[in-house]
């Protein structure tokens, strides 16, 4: 069989297991066996697939077939241009988080330098850091930032730890272990505080697709019976970790918009935005203390 054969025969079997996009999920899963870039296939076409990657091949493709998600089956991913390797231990990072770790490092980049306490380097926490991808991207994009980057699953950390050493990050980010505020060590405040919460309601997790709702972990999405449980403790909790003039940014899902409005003001905050994805869907919300504003 070659290349083009297999991509062709491939492409048919994921149709018919009904995945969006089935030839390039094909191309990526070949392009992996052959450890090549999925365009290299192209100048591959003719070649004849050895037995044994006929049936790696095939391995992968059964793999997808029942809805494993790609990035796990390929163990990375890219976020904001940098690799971050993936394992059911974390959440896949997504393309919209991307809009919430640039929201974050230019906020950073953007405050007048040399006034208050941007005189020293930013601190930042990401709360529930996952693989670290937010937290790898900021500390990429500002090289004087420290980051704390705190997550309630440990097995999550140590993914996190691996991909900020691959990134070469390692020594500004702080890792820590805990539930919530719990794990950022005595004394220390944030100019910034971002997070990928938890946010689907717990009664919607079976609705998802199943590349989610079987692979992403529960302690990853489940955000309680309206999805808004983990807002709602960090409208109350964050204030005191945030020094003066400070921001908070989220990212949130469907319909949330409002109620996180809501839910914010009441706590004394000042909703400075709420910033679109990509399908022009509301998706960040961006909010400074009333009291320390300025
Ligand atoms: C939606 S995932 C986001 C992961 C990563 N930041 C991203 O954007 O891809 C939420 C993360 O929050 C963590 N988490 C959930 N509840 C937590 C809690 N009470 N304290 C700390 N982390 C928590 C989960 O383990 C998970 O890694």
């Amino acid at each position: 069989m070659t290349v083009l054969e297999a991509i062709k025969l491939s492409t048919e079997f994921l149709t018919r297991k009904g995945l969006e996009s089935p030839r390039l999920n094909a191309e990526s899963l070949l392009a992996h066996v052959l450890s090549l870039p999925r365009m290299g296939l192209y100048l591959n076409f003719e070649r004849e697939l050895t037995q044994a990657e006929v049936e790696a091949s095939r391995e992968l493709l059964r793999r997808r077939g029942q809805r494993e998600p790609l990035q796990l089956i390929l163990g990375t991913t890219s976020f904001c241009g940098f690799e971050i390797a993936v394992t059911r231990d974390a959440l896949i990072p997504r393309p919209e988080t991307e809009l919430l770790a640039e929201a974050a490092w230019t906020w950073l980049r953007d405050r007048e330098p040399g006034s208050g306490s941007n005189r020293e380097a930013s601190v930042v926490l990401d709360w529930g850091t996952g693989t670290g991808c937010i937290a790898i991207a900021i500390a990429r994009h500002c090289p004087e930032a420290v980051i704390h980057a705190i997550d309630i699953s440990p097995a999550a950390l140590d993914l996190a730890r691996h991909n900020a050493a691959q990134n070469t990050v390692l020594e500004r980010i702080h890792l820590a272990v805990g539930n919530g505020f719990v794990a950022v060590p005595e004394g220390v405040r944030f100019d910034l505080v971002v997070s990928n919460p938890p946010y689907i309601a717990t009664g919607d997790i079976e609705d998802l697709e199943p590349e989610v709702r079987n692979h992403d972990p529960a302690t990853a999405l489940d955000g309680g019976l309206d999805g808004l449980e983990i807002y709602r403790q960090l409208a109350a909790q964050t204030e005191v970790y945030l020094k003066p003039g400070g921001r908070i940014m989220l990212e949130f899902g469907d319909g949330q918009a409002d109620p996180l409005r809501e839910i914010f003001t009441r706590q004394n905050w000042i909703v400075e935005g709420v910033k679109q994805d990509y399908t022009q869907r509301p998706r960040i919300l961006i909010a400074s203390r009333m009291d320390t504003n300025g």
